[in-house]
């Protein structure tokens, strides 16, 4: 898809179809229940050609609402397609956003090619924010899981014209878009990884995908196979891939923008760390296909269990961003890519395991793996001298249980970090909810016959296995994100498909771009 900016009239453009967006002034109770559908424009010619069926009262602007008109009267357009973007008070730049990807979504199947969008004018909300907020939606929307179908019609929309006021400043406008597309592209990245499929996608597989990735935008790479993580003496890594056929890969990217890099490195022991400068760690659980071990999953929804690297595919969606949108700040990620498999190999329920820092483990169950390869990660990642850690997995099903798919869970042993990360969440328009970490959960990780057990039950897993990590991050300011309900939806929606979400790139970079010098 090619993303352009144009400021042609409304009514003036040609275009195959033009995308206005309405909101719904009803101001609550006291005005009954009738839904006020305002056009968000300023061209008359635009206002006039809706009117009639404004008023007539089937369209309410409802989020993602659309209406479609032919051969509107006096416009140029051959169709005018209208989308609500909710209740006016709760306007925000998602929901514009998400009406970008609706229009996209309305026109694949339909055969329209060409699209354009019209910026709405809404106080509170800046016309860069919804500028690129519109690039990202629409890349968003054109996204399709159809991989593999014989039938896959490539329906993609070709151009997608933001159509901005002539007052507003192009130079600003053009830099939003291009970071709206930067972004987008980045997010459809991780979901184009995490479709894959277990057989298709290999840990090794994940690892040369990362070295193209890398390659193409200028960040430094390593991908490291079986051998080094034994030499590195990841004993909770190695207990998960040990049980599979398909061998690991410890997966290495850096950034290290021009001017900040001559900065004293911060060991992660350091206590000053204002003295140097930041290195901001990403690590991402890479289960190409998680079956369970030998505590085996239940067949039903096993299929499932092939996005079970989603937060190493946002790691690396997000790197892509960093590579391209240069923040001045270094940035290191670390992705644990394993087969968590029942072989003749595999860990048993009462192994103890020992990870790359000493401590040891006992193996309760072999389904809670993603903690295991993220607790050497993370140790690793500290070794290369992390000062800022944040890591991002499909990690429990009690977060589900907790959040849906409604929020990711955010647990941290930082506020500062903590607070930057909810600070950048309007931007990124997701959502993230504070979970608890505590003594009391971490008492419930204690084993016998080890430092640590890898589970307590499902009970409160998102902050026992949250407790677990941290353990192997130590007093390094930590970011744990847990996407186990928001890596995927069973249901599309109007403006993103079903399957891959990519949740949480956007929120990832927007974090790391807030550590800009
Ligand atoms: N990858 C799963 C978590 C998961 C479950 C993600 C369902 C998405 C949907 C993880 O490795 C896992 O199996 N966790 C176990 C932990 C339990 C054994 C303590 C879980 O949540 O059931
Ligand atoms: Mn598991
Ligand atoms: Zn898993």
């Amino acid at each position: 898809m090619r993303i352009e900016l144009s400021f042609v009239q409304q009514w003036e453009i040609g275009a195959e179809l033009l995308v206005v967006l309405a909101v719904d002034k009803q101001k609550g109770k006291g005005s009954g229940d009738k839904a006020v559908p305002v056009l968000l424009t300023v061209d008359e010619v635009v206002q006039a050609a809706a009117a009639a069926v404004l008023a007539g009262g089937e369209f309410k602007a409802g989020a993602n609402e659309t209406l479609l008109l032919h051969a509107p009267v006096g416009l140029a357009a051959k169709r005018l397609l209208i989308v609500g973007l909710g209740k006016q008070a709760k306007m925000s730049v998602n929901a514009v956003r998400n009406a970008a990807g609706t229009a996209v979504r309305f026109a694949k199947p339909r055969g329209i090619r060409k699209i354009c969008f019209s910026l709405p004018k809404v106080e509170g909300l800046p016309v860069v924010c919804c500028t690129r907020a519109a690039a990202e939606g629409a890349l968003l929307g054109d996204f399709d899981p159809d991989t593999y179908r014989s039938d896959r019609k490539d329906q993609s929309v070709e151009w997608f014209t933001v159509v901005a006021d002539s007052g507003s400043g192009r130079g600003a406008l053009e830099t939003a878009l291009a970071e709206g597309t930067v972004t987008g592209e980045s997010q459809n990245l991780a979901r184009l990884l995490v479709n894959e499929p277990g057989n298709k996608l290999t840990p090794t597989v994940l690892g040369n995908r990362a070295a193209d990735v890398a390659a193409e935008v200028g960040l430094g790479c390593e991908v490291y196979s079986a051998e080094k993580i034994r030499e590195l003496k990841m004993g909770a890594f190695w207990s998960v891939a040990q049980g599979a056929a398909e061998p690991p890969a410890l997966i290495v990217l850096r950034y290290e923008p021009e001017g900040v890099t001559d900065g004293p490195v911060l060991h992660p022991t350091d206590k000053d760390r204002s003295a140097g400068t930041p290195v901001l760690a990403l690590v991402g659980k890479g289960i190409t296909f998680d079956a369970g071990g030998i505590s085996i999953k239940a067949a039903a929804r096993m299929d499932r269990m092939k996005d079970d690297m989603a937060g190493g595919a946002a790691m690396l969606g997000a790197m892509r961003a960093i590579a391209l949108l240069k923040p001045k700040v270094r940035v290191i990620a670390v992705i644990c890519a394993a087969e968590n498999m029942p072989g003749g190999n595999a860990q048993k329920p009462g192994d103890v395991q020992t990870a790359m820092s000493g401590k040891t483990i006992e193996i309760i169950n072999t389904d809670a793996e993603g903690r295991l390869v993220l607790a050497d990660g993370l140790s690793y990642a500290r070794q290369l001298g992390a000062t800022h850690l944040i890591d991002a997995a499909t990690l429990t099903g009690a977060c589900i249980q907790a959040l849906a798919d409604v929020y990711a869970g955010l647990l941290s042993n930082d506020e500062n970090a903590c607070a930057k990360f909810q600070s950048v969440l309007e931007v990124s328009g997701e959502k993230f909810w504070r979970l608890p970490l505590g003594e009391e959960f971490a008492d419930m990780m204690k084993s016998d016959i080890a430092d640590v057990k890898n589970s307590a039950g499902d009970n409160g897993d998102a902050s026992t296995a949250a407790e677990l990590l941290r353990l192997f991050v130590e007093d390094t300011p930590w970011i744990h994100l847990d996407i186990a309900g928001m890596a995927w939806i069973e249901e599309a929606r109007p403006y993103l498909a079903k399957g891959p979400t990519g949740f949480a790139v956007r929120s990832i970079l927007e974090w790391v771009r807030s550590y800009s010098a």
